[in-house]
């Protein structure tokens, strides 16, 4: 099955998507990644992004849909896809209907996640990357510590984007841009409203319903 995450910025879209990877077998792609990924590279294309990315703005659509072709294609990611922070407008929502026809694919379920903005901001100003194994961790509700991670505390790392300026333009782009593509997949009759407030194992314990109930 192929799932979308949506949810504002701090929602838990990457957290939640980890989770879905590990326990149904499924490949994320999350588009902020991949432009991380293209901007330490520190191509022209690179920088481009990365001026847009810390104004909070969303990067072109011509570049997204290339990126996301890539992973529909392959015969190994067939209907097996979470993808998380994708899409971010109608076009991206559209070029994805398109793209799932083109691949004989479609979309199970879209799960919204829904967080109020305080509770938004305070997640991401915690928020820490570890650059050496990728797991996200939180200095207020995740702490990183032996128990839960081997490689310590020095590849803790924090986003560029992840501060209070920024955060404002996130959301105000996630308002404007963003938010209508609910009402698209209202239409469709695939989505799913989540609490996003709770504990991220309480979360994802609906998930985890939802998906079941669709494989019955
Ligand atoms: P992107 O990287 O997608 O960022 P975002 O949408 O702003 O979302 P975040 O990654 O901040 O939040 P999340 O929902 O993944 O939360 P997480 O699980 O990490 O995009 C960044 C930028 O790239 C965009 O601004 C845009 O410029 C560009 N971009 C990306 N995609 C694009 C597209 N398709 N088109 C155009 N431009 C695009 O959780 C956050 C923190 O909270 C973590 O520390 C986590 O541990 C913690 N946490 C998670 N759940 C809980 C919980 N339930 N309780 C407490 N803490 C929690
Ligand atoms: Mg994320």
């Amino acid at each position: 099955m192929n799932i979308v995450l949506f949810g504002p910025p701090g929602a838990g879209k990457g957290t939640q998507g980890d989770n879905l990877v590990k326990e149904f077998n499924l490949f994320k792609i999350s588009t902020g990644d991949l432009l991380r990924y293209e901007i330490k590279k520190d191509t022209d294309l690179g920088k481009k992004i990365k001026s847009i990315m810390d104004s909070g703005e969303l990067v072109s659509d011509d570049t997204i849909n290339s990126l996301i072709e890539k992973f529909l294609s392959q015969k190994k990611h067939y209907n097996s896809l979470v993808f998380d922070g994708y899409p971010r407008n109608i076009g991206q929502a559209e070029e994805l209907d398109i793209l799932l026809k083109k691949y004989k694919q479609k979309i199970s379920c879209v799960l919204s996640l829904k967080v109020n903005n305080e509770s938004a901001t305070k997640r991401i100003l915690g928020r820490q990357i570890c650059t050496k194994c990728g797991l996200t961790f939180n200095k207020f509700f995740n702490v990183s510590k032996k128990e839960n991670h081997n490689c310590g505390l020095k590849y803790l790392i924090t986003r560029s984007d992840d501060n209070e300026k920024v955060i404002k333009n996130r959301f105000a782009t996630y308002t404007k841009e963003t938010l209508p593509i609910l009402n698209y997949y209202q239409n469709q009759k695939i989505l799913y409203e989540i609490d996003g407030m709770g504990e991220i194992g309480s979360i994802y314990k609906e998930i985890r319903e939802i998906i079941h109930s669709l494989e019955t």
